[in-house]
């Protein structure tokens, strides 16, 4: 018989934060797939007997045949993705994937670094009366400066660390103010869990000493840090 595929969401970094149905399957199914981010500790959830593999250097074509194949011969899948599978998860195209070979899947949705890495450094990404919109990049990609530097609220960006000086200066080149809080944060949920706090203009030089995972978060709820967060700007405006 042909097992199931649950495209599971890990959360963004701390153990504690996957979800009870997510859990529940991770610790019944037959074979665990995961990403790089994932805990150790929620691999280690798997039963002991189970196939555990790790993403490695896989690419995306061939995680997808390696969920097809194992379902095919008869077991039940945790495909274990960190954060959210549905944002910059690329859980959409591996469910696409199952669609297309016909093989029963189901998402357990996760706690997304989105709102939680932010969360940890004490920065609620909307704020009554400081923030009602949040825009979400991938840094990595193409990106519309004009249109993200005239959005309102908090821009919150993925994979933006290896390009923030591009980032903050395409920002301001295109109207968003210099002195704007910045925030970035690195590991976060994380014990090891890094945030640095400055000014637009100066958050690649405040930040040149973070390693990825990082998130990016641009706007006035960055201000909130300080008071929730204990965290202070590492450079004056
Ligand atoms: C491929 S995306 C995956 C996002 C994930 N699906 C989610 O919902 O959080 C990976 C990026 O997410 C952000 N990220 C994920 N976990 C993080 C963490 N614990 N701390 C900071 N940033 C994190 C970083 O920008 C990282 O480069």
């Amino acid at each position: 018989m042909t097992g199931c595929v649950a495209l599971v969401g890990a959360g963004p970094g701390d153990p504690g934060l996957i979800t009870v149905r997510g859990l529940e399957l991770l610790r019944r199914c037959d074979a665990v797939v995961h990403d790089r981010l994932v805990a150790t500790e929620l691999v280690a959830e798997a039963p002991g007997e189970a196939l555990r593999i790790g993403r490695g250097p896989l690419d995306q074509d061939e995680i997808n045949h390696l969920l097809v194949r194992l379902a095919r011969s008869g077991l039940d899948v945790v495909r274990l993705k960190g954060g959210d599978p549905f944002l910059f998860g690329r859980g959409g195209e591996e469910a696409l994937a199952l669609v297309e070979a016909g093989i029963a899947f189901e998402v357990v949705p996760g706690v997304s670094s989105l709102a939680a890495v932010p969360a940890a450094a004490g920065i609620p990404v909307t704020h009554r009366g400081v923030s009602s919109q949040v825009t979400i990049v991938n840094g990595h990609g193409p990106l519309d400066y004009a249109s993200l530097a005239a959005a309102p609220g908090t821009l919150v960006a993925f994979m933006g660390l290896g390009r923030l000086d591009e980032l903050a200066a395409g920002l301001i080149e295109h109207g968003r103010d210099a002195s704007t809080p910045t925030a970035v944060i690195a590991s976060g949920t994380h014990p090891e869990q890094r945030v640095v706090v400055a000014p637009l203009a100066r958050i690649a030089e405040a930040a040149e000493d973070i390693d990825p995972p990082a998130l990016v978060v641009i706007g006035e709820v960055v201000s909130l840090a300080e008071t929730l967060g204990g965290v202070l700007s590492a450079v004056a405006a």
